[in-house]
């Protein structure tokens, strides 16, 4: 054969330009990033939830709250959820790490309640939302342990606290 020089020359370089431009390519658009840093005092993560809220979570997905409720508030230039009130910043997605179970939803037939503790009055107005019309009066049936659970998982969820990625305007 005589060009083997030739046929070797052009895999090594169908291989590595390919390769090449991989990581090049990658280190022009990530190479410039940092590390993420807070402002100094503020919170890294959102903080944990009390055990009563945990039980809440439960009830929340036992009974189908997430078939019209959402649990994320997006970017201004993406819906008019900051307009409307849903949330001070948009989500993203550090505002769930401590979450076993993500309960974005997908469809909003009610408010979205991503941040609904913060904008709560108190607690029999999140009761009387938890009844609705009274479709969800059940929950208050014995001791009412399943409602008052709702409520405290209700008012834990906020994202009100200024994240890296999206900072709360002063
Ligand atoms: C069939 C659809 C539907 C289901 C299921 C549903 N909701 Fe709602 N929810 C709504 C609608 C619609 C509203 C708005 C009612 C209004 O403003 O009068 C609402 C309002 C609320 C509000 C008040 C929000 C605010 O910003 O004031 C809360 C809290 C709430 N729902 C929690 C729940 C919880 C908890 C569950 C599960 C137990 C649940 N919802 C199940 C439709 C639903």
């Amino acid at each position: 054969m005589k060009n083997t020089k030739l046929l070797i020359a052009g895999v090594f370089l169908t291989v590595a330009l390919p390769f090449g431009a991989i990581l090049l390519s990658s280190q022009a658009q990530l190479g410039e990033l940092g590390r993420a840093s807070v402002g100094e005092g503020e919170p890294l993560f959102p903080s944990r939830v009390p055990g009563l809220a945990v039980q809440g979570r439960d009830v929340y997905i036992s009974v189908g709250c997430i078939a019209c409720h959402t649990q994320q508030v997006r970017p201004a230039g993406q819906g008019s959820d900051i307009a409307r009130g849903y949330g001070a910043r948009p989500s993203v997605a550090r505002d769930y790490v401590l979450q076993p179970q993500v309960l974005l939803g997908d469809r909003r037939l009610g408010p979205d309640l991503a941040n609904y503790g913060a904008r709560a009055k108190d607690l029999s107005s999140v009761h009387v939302s938890i009844k609705h019309k009274g479709e969800f009066a059940f929950l208050y049936s014995g001791d009412a342990e399943r409602a008052n659970a709702l409520a405290a998982y209700l008012l834990s969820l906020r994202q009100d606290y200024s994240s890296p990625e999206a900072k709360l305007k002063k």
